[in-house]
């Protein structure tokens, strides 16, 4: 299989040496190729160049790109589209006055979901699921995580973490399975938070580490869920089974998760609504990489994450959909990159960057996605025709994506 893609308007992303990161400064700075082609065989980035330099090759596929833009598939580090159902009820309440955490405390959220899961079978599960992600690949998706943590029990974690790897068996695109061991405190262990992580420390862990599908661990580091020691606890409990941590910190109080989140080595840290000085410092000189989720800030009306100030302190960022039931319903990284350029106030080249190489970063797959660099993964978007890539978040949520090539093969 062979696809050549000539008079692409402007190929964007394109590196001669593989980058795996780009940060502060640097994100400004999106390298393009005007009136450029490229050439993939099987899987992999085999040229690219600008049609001056063009000589003729043959190949099994020509796409005439005239008037398009051609960049990397998206990488949306965080998702949780493994779940069941959807939690519509709860966004009418939300609409008519109540609070993610009124809606917590009732039983609801989390909860609600969890309970929707464990009574849900397997192959339900799997179908409900891999629809989002056809429907997220054709929005120009080509890397995602996806994490367990709506299961609330031994069962239905391994349960959620046999349909991801199910998911990763039948798709083109590259999925990062995330073990979200600790997500909320069922009801029967209110009383009992320690008892619970045990079960997770002691049970969920090791069972998870032996399915061998998941190498990261993620815990909601928040108020009413998991605290800092909490915290600690279940990421020595992955330590032992090589997980790399991946958490939600700081969504709606700083309790200390971004340092201790560094000091685990943690690949990336998400969420970030809220940002203290401390935090900042803790990631300077760290491998983590910070992520803003700008559609749930959206969606449930809380601040957006303070992406100026970790760019501008010199750190890279990432964006990413946050796709789940409670706060995030959408999926869609082109709205994901517009927000982050009209209330994140990145630039659309930060914002492309947030979410191609550094999003692929924050999976650990940078040196394969991400950027136009031979020897690379051929996953790209095609878009529809436009004057700049610029009107890729300023025509924000509309869809501008015409066709998708994941893995090397056209869609
Ligand atoms: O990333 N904050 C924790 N987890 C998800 C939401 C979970 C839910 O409401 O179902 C998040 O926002
Ligand atoms: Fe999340």
């Amino acid at each position: 299989m062979s696809i050549l893609i000539t008079n692409i308007k402007q190929l964007l992303q394109v590196h001669k040496h593989n980058v795996t990161i780009v940060k502060g400064e640097e994100m400004k700075k999106l390298s393009i190729l005007e009136n450029a082609y490229l050439y993939i065989e099987h899987d992999t980035i085999i040229e690219y160049g600008t049609m001056d330099e063009y000589h003729p090759i043959e190949a099994e596929t020509t796409i005439d790109a005239t008037g398009r833009i051609v960049l990397p598939s998206w990488c949306d580090s965080h998702t949780h589209i493994v779940y069941a159902g959807d939690r519509t009820g709860e966004y009418v309440d939300r609409i008519n006055g109540l609070s993610y955490a009124d809606i917590a405390s009732r039983g609801g959220g989390i909860l609600n979901s969890a309970k929707k899961l464990q009574n849900t079978s397997e192959e339900d599960l799997y179908n409900q699921s891999i629809k989002r992600l056809d429907e997220i690949i054709k929005m120009g998706t080509g890397a995602v995580e996806i994490k367990t943590g709506y299961g609330l029990t031994i069962d239905a974690e391994l349960k959620m973490l046999r349909v991801i790897k199910r998911i990763k068996q039948d798709t083109l695109a590259f999925i990062a399975p995330t073990l979200l061991a600790a997500h909320a405190i069922p009801e029967e262990y209110r009383k009992n938070k320690e008892e619970y992580i045990k079960l997770i420390t002691n049970e969920l862990i090791p069972k998870a580490g032996d399915l061998n599908i998941s190498h990261f661990i993620d815990v909601f580091c928040e108020e009413g869920y998991f605290d800092i020691e909490d915290l600690e606890t279940i990421l020595k409990a992955g330590q032992v089974h090589n997980f790399r941590p991946k958490i939600h910190v700081n969504q709606f109080n700083i309790l200390g998760g971004v340092a201790l989140g560094v000091k685990h080595n943690a690949l990336s840290v998400d969420h970030l609504e809220l940002l203290n000085d401390g935090d900042i410092e803790a990631l300077k000189d760290s491998n983590t990489m910070p992520v803003a989720l700008p559609g749930c800030s959206f969606f449930l009306g809380i601040p957006y994450t303070p992406a100026r100030k970790l760019i501008d302190a010199g750190l890279p960022l990432a964006i990413a959909t946050d796709y789940n039931p409670g706060s995030a319903p959408s999926g869609n990284m082109n709205f994901i990159v517009g927000a982050a350029c009209a209330k994140l106030k990145l630039t659309p080249e930060e914002a492309i960057n947030a979410a191609t190489i550094n999003g692929a970063y924050a999976m650990g797959i940078s040196n394969m996605y991400g950027s136009v660099t031979r020897g690379k993964k051929a996953n790209f978007i095609i878009t529809k025709p436009m004057n700049h890539y610029r009107e890729i978040p300023y025509s924000f949520a509309h869809n501008p994506v015409d066709q998708i090539i994941i893995n090397g093969q056209l869609l």
